[in-house]
């Protein structure tokens, strides 16, 4: 085993490929051939890589793709989208054209406010610190005013603090809850400053007053933290024809197509292994966009799920209805996205992608990402039931072992040519490889 490191993060690049060739990759040149040639020719790029993050020996690349024909709100899209996942990006053109021909995707914004928390332990009496919270509100909100005054220009900043009691759930523990609109940032570092600022003023204030007893005014700030939790910074999408509009799809009639369709929507709103795969299909669609335009997918990843299981049980978040012969899908999400600050601003992809969407702000975004996150979702069930799911991934691992094995473009095209009326599997990609020209 190797020993403890102290001091890794001051080691030069070639210090630190040295210290882990020697020490996980036995002594491997081969390790220090890649990370070069990921390595950025540009070295204005590369440095801006470097300063994204500590021990960056390297650079990951991910394929960039874009889904054209994207209509949302009657405004046509090209989506920047980053994935590693083979056909992602080709079922959401298919769906996005498909949806185009339908009169494309509705979004509107629900509300956009988001919150975040000073989390503490109190003994004391329940009505007097609410008093103290209700006739101080406003004093806690002015603490912040030297953080929130660009804010505030812009038309955010604090919008409500009020008290949360949970001591009914773990002894002496309340919550400051603090509502906050980031107008076009995703927040999270205007959100934690005004919350490290409202905690002090908080403690000032509870010095200071004469509603609580000394004894009451001993309380402990555990930590004060945004939550990414943000069910009331909501959008929603959604898609709608009259059921004969959808076509013969994979040789299901229209009526047949869209009532199986319903049926696999239903099953994911009371079944959780159905359930968290479909929405893991929704995410598909919505974490490539976050990627590709700077936003935190973990953040959002965190609260999209925790809303889908926010009444007790993990639900689908999408749902199906066929109502007087209109076929309609829906998609409803948290989304809690900036298109300013964090690496929008640094990153040049980033702000290509944004360009691209033509510099949306963070509620158009916010439709954006919703749309495709049910388009991705529309192409996965529509897949599932009818032609099943492996044709396309399986068109993609030809191609992708095509490559493998040098395969020129025309052999590509024989491929397409060769498979058109058989069935993709390991034995026809086999047979198809040892085909001679
Ligand atoms: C695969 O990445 C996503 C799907 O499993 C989604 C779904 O099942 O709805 C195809």
């Amino acid at each position: 085993m190797p020993e403890k490191i102290i001091g890794f993060s001051k080691l030069s690049r070639e210090d630190k490929i040295n210290w882990i060739s020697s020490n996980f990759l036995n002594e491997s040149s081969e390790c220090k051939k890649i990370l070069n040639s990921y390595l950025n020719n540009d070295n204005e790029i590369q440095s801006l890589h470097n300063s994204f993050s500590e021990n960056s020996i390297s650079n990951f690349y991910l394929p960039y793709s874009v889904s054209p024909n994207f209509l949302i709100n009657n405004k046509n899209y090209c989506v920047p989208l980053v994935t590693e996942e083979s056909s992602v990006v080709a079922a959401l053109s298919n769906s996005s054209k498909f949806w185009f021909e339908r009169g494309g995707f509705k979004s509107n914004i629900i509300n956009n406010l988001k919150n975040g928390q000073i989390h503490f332990l109190f003994k004391g009496r329940k009505e007097s610190l609410e008093k103290l919270i209700s006739d101080n509100e406003l004093d806690l909100i002015k603490s912040t005013d030297e953080i929130t005054k660009k804010m505030r220009a812009r038309g955010g900043g604090i919008k409500k603090i009020i008290l949360i009691d949970k001591s009914s759930n773990l002894n002496h523990y309340f919550q400051l809850s603090v509502d906050f609109i980031t107008v076009d940032s995703m927040g999270a570092n205007f959100i934690n400053s005004c919350l490290e600022k409202i905690s002090k003023a908080f403690k000032e204030i509870i010095l200071k007053s004469n509603l609580l007893q000394d004894s009451e005014k001993e309380i402990e700030i555990i930590m004060s933290i945004l939550s990414n939790y943000t069910p009331n910074c909501m959008v929603e999408a959604s898609v709608e024809c009259n059921v004969e509009e959808l076509g013969t799809i994979a040789g299901l009639s229209s009526r047949e197509f869209s009532s199986k369709f319903k049926s696999a929507f239903d099953i994911a709103q009371i079944d959780i292994n159905r359930a968290v795969t479909h929405n893991k299909g929704i995410m598909n669609g919505v974490d490539a966009v976050l990627i590709s335009t700077g936003n935190d997918f973990r953040a959002v990843e965190a609260g999209i799920h925790a809303y889908a299981s926010s009444d007790g049980d993990y639900k689908s978040l999408s749902q199906c209805s066929i109502i007087d012969n209109k076929f309609k899908i829906s998609l409803k999400i948290p989304l809690s996205v900036g298109t300013v600050g964090g690496i929008t601003d640094l990153h040049p992809m980033v702000k290509l992608s944004l360009q691209m969407l033509g510099n949306p702000n963070s509620s158009d975004l916010m439709k954006i990402i919703c749309s495709v996150g049910l388009a991705q979702n529309f192409a996965a069930v529509k897949s599932l039931v009818s032609s099943g799911i492996q044709k396309g991934h399986m068109k993609m691992h030809l191609i992708n072992l095509l490559i493998k094995n040098n395969a020129s473009k025309i052999q590509i095209e024989k491929s397409k040519e060769y498979f058109k009326d058989k069935e993709i599997n390991n034995q026809s990609v086999t047979k198809f490889l040892n085909l001679k020209d």
